[in-house]
């Protein structure tokens, strides 16, 4: 059997989540480790477990805990038709570029037109320490792979696009704006993606520092070039959960990042429910 297109595919999993909800969402949201929090603020929500929905990846990483939500987010101005990935899939965990991507796609696809990420990263900054909230500005995509390798979807987007603006000036500015008026300090970086799944040495610390990078993590990037390719309007934040490595004398876990995670989420939440709806 022919196997089918990635249109195919994407197209497959868009009429079956049109299926499961009538709302149109004009917004995506990604929520990172343990950040869940966002995707409980919305009303008339439908969860979809990712394991419904055909075509799919599904993740295993604890505290991904992998499903859609697509529901309303409540607003002055009215209610704000979103849909959310509660939980990505990593490249670490064995997924290509590409599958990184695909919810991101199917985002697309669904027809929003603002795209905001969250991430759980290393503060490579030394001004940073665990629990800030740092707007992503840029990246450094240190992967050495691109989910837009191999024969170009040209219904999606152009072969070679653009990154100049890839993460949306205008969306990082109301991030600022919102973020000020809830007294939530909020810092600007630059972040760098690597595979993981170690964390990184003290010496890549130093070269990444070197380099121009104020945050480090394993995931995002990926995502954020498949969503410039489509032209979807791209914002992100990361919460620092550590200090990267050689910049503290813990050794880091998985469980710190998610406490961080789980302590400061409500505050990502509040973040995303005051910029969004002004994104339109
Ligand atoms: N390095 C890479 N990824 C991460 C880190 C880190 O220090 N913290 C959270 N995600």
């Amino acid at each position: 059997m022919k196997k089918a297109s990635l249109a195919d595919r994407l197209a497959y999993a868009v009429a079956w989540i049109h299926g499961r909800s009538d709302l149109r969402p004009v917004a995506g949201v990604v929520l990172g480790s343990g950040l869940g929090r966002f995707a409980e603020s919305l009303e008339k929500a439908t969860l979809i477990p990712y394991g419904e929905i055909p075509e799919f990846p599904t993740s295993s990483v604890p505290g991904h805990a992998g499903r859609m939500v697509v529901g309303e987010l409540p607003s002055a101005g009215g209610p704000v038709p979103v849909a959310v990935l509660q939980g990505r899939v990593h490249g670490y965990e064995g997924f290509a570029p590409d599958e990184v991507a695909f919810g991101v796609r199917v985002l697309g696809r669904l027809g929003i037109s603002s795209l905001w990420l969250t991430n759980a990263a290393g503060g490579v900054n030394p001004a940073y320490q665990p629990g800030d909230l740092v707007r992503i500005t840029d990246h450094l995509n240190l992967t050495g792979q691109s989910p837009l390798t191999g024969p170009n979807p040209d219904l999606l987007g152009p072969r070679f696009p653009d990154m100049n603006a890839a993460y949306d000036p205008a969306l990082g500015a109301l991030l600022e704006e919102e973020a000020r008026r809830l007294g939530m300090p909020l810092a600007a970086g630059v972040y760098a993606g690597l595979s993981g799944p170690s964390y990184e040495t003290p010496a890549e610390i130093r070269m990444l520092a070197r380099l121009g990078a104020d945050l480090v993590g394993m995931s995002t990037v990926h995502e954020v070039i498949a969503a410039r390719h489509m032209g979807l309007r791209t914002a992100a934040l990361s919460l620092v959960t550590n200090r990267a490595a050689g910049l503290s004398p813990t050794p880091l876990t998985h469980d710190e990042v998610q406490r961080v995670g789980a302590e400061r989420g409500e505050q990502v939440a509040r973040l995303l429910a005051a910029a969004i709806p002004r994104a339109r």
